[in-house]
């Protein structure tokens, strides 16, 4: 029997700047039609029930690159959020940030803020945008969070743990998916992740499709998951 839909879909959107170089584009011209699949994307999700995505949009490593491409991404942040929220809200999608916002521009911060303030009160999609964030990042606050904690909370198990994770409250990725052909987990969901199904195809993230999302879909259907059991 097939196994039941996945409720959080998580994606590492790669492949963007070798999509604008194959066409001898700018890489920024690829991350520009990256957003057009993530609206596809977002919408196929919404449509299909599944209660949360996660997208893969910076990661704390993503600060190497050259200067110009990190200001094209940061305006193109606030450029999407400012365009697509009125989207969203006709989507009843949910937003939410992971991430530490810390060395983020005020801009970049406010809109941030303001997008999930507009979207709070939606009950479809969440979609949580992986915003200067890594695992071990991730990992790393929540340990100093927790050390810092005024209430001396009862004994450290995985449950309190993930309360101290950006994911707090969401359930942990039953399907990871990659575009770009790696297979990699690049420092993504690494606690949230532990049990999740990986799926990597070829496709450059501006390529990916609703038809390429409902293959892995299906393809998660199919999977046999035993989370360290017998089954
Ligand atoms: C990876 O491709 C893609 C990114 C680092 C950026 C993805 C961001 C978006 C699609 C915009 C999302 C916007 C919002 C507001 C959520 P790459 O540059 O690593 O491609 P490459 O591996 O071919 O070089």
């Amino acid at each position: 029997m097939d196994a039941p839909a996945p409720r959080h879909v998580a994606i590492i959107m790669d492949g963007n700047g070798r999509w604008a170089r194959q066409r001898l584009l700018p890489r920024t011209y690829g991350h520009k039609k990256g957003v057009e699949t993530l609206r596809t994307i977002v919408k196929a999700a919404a449509e299909k029930g599944i209660d949360v995505l996660t997208v893969f949009a910076f990661s704390t490593e993503n600060w190497k690159r050259p200067e110009k491409e990190v200001r094209a991404l940061m305006h193109l942040f606030v450029e999407t959020l400012e365009k697509e929220v009125p989207e969203l809200m006709d989507n009843n999608v949910k937003l939410r940030f992971i991430g530490d916002r810390a060395p983020l521009s005020r801009e970049v911060v406010e809109k941030m803020t303001q997008s999930e303030a507009r979207t709070k009160d939606n009950e479809g999609l969440t979609l949580v945008v992986a915003l200067n964030y890594s695992g071990r990042d991730d990992i790393l606050r929540a340990v100093k969070a927790f050390k810092e904690r005024k209430d001396s909370s009862p004994q450290l198990d995985e449950e309190l743990f993930a309360s101290f994770l950006d994911t707090r409250g969401l359930p942990d990725p039953d399907l990871i998916i990659r575009t770009g052909g790696e297979y990699r987990i690049s420092n993504f969901l690494l606690w949230q992740g532990a049990y999740s199904e990986f799926y990597s195809t070829a496709a450059y993230w501006p390529d990916f499709s609703r038809k390429e999302f409902e293959k892995a879909l299906k393809e998660y259907t199919r999977r046999d998951r035993r989370f360290g059991g017998l089954g």
